[in-house]
């Protein structure tokens, strides 16, 4: 069955030109993304339809959002969208559905780090730092805490919410992440305010000696 997230849908098309911007620079070459956290599905078919350039693999821990990408792949006929596959990011990369290392050009993870554990941050930038091709990129995506401050208020209200669904669950603090990137080979190579609220972030993997240059 197709899920639909009204926020997926409004955050896709300023995804999507922040992705067209990363990536524009390899935009005549054949380019493997991977999507972790996917959810409904709508934003992966909705990078294929626009990016023919990319193929992406799909993929999330819960079978219901796996048959809900499946069915977005069905009914948009998205070609360059491989079949959605189980995969926990918070485990060690050699659990990430097979995927050799090296074999991503971008990773992308939108809404994902906030609504889970902090583990799973942990094992997103672990795992994108073997998985992602060297200067490959991975994106995050959502709302984050600044050196422990949440900004505005209804940021700050998500917050809390998370913490009353989970309590493990909450906004990540951007300067733990820059640390997790740091012992991962990775560093924070952009920032962009996408609609109101919510920031991306591109995190790439690049040679130890490049990692002082922010
Ligand atoms: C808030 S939803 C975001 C979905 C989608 N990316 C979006 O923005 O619409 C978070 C998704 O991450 C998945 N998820 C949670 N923990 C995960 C983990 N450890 N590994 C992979 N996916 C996970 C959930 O099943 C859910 O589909």
């Amino acid at each position: 069955m197709m899920l639909l997230s009204p926020a997926a849908e409004r955050s896709q098309d300023g995804l999507l030109s922040v992705l067209g911007e990363l990536l524009e620079a390899q935009s005549h070459c054949e380019l493997f993304g991977l999507e972790l956290g996917s959810g409904t599905g709508q934003h992966v078919v909705h990078f294929a339809q626009e990016m023919p350039f990319v193929t992406w693999q799909p993929s999330d821990i819960k079978e219901e959002a796996r048959n809900s990408i499946r069915a977005y792949i069905g009914a948009t006929k998205a070609k360059k969208v491989l079949e959605p596959v189980y995969l926990d990011a918070s485990q060690p990369w050699e659990k990430w559905a097979g995927l050799p290392q090296n074999s991503c050009h971008i990773i992308i993870a939108i809404n994902l780090l906030q609504y889970s554990p902090f583990s799973t941050a942990e094992g997103v930038f672990k795992g994108s730092g073997q998985i992602l091709k060297q200067n490959g990129l991975l994106m995050t995506y959502g709302p984050y805490a600044i050196n422990g401050t949440i900004t505005p208020i209804c940021n700050e209200q998500l917050d809390q919410t998370l913490r009353q669904m989970n309590p493990d669950w909450g906004l990540p603090d951007v300067d733990v992440l820059r640390q997790l990137a740091f012992s991962n080979g990775m560093r924070m190579e952009r920032m962009k305010t996408v609609g109101n609220l919510s920031i991306q972030r591109t995190w790439i993997r690049s040679p130890r000696k490049n990692i002082y240059d922010t």
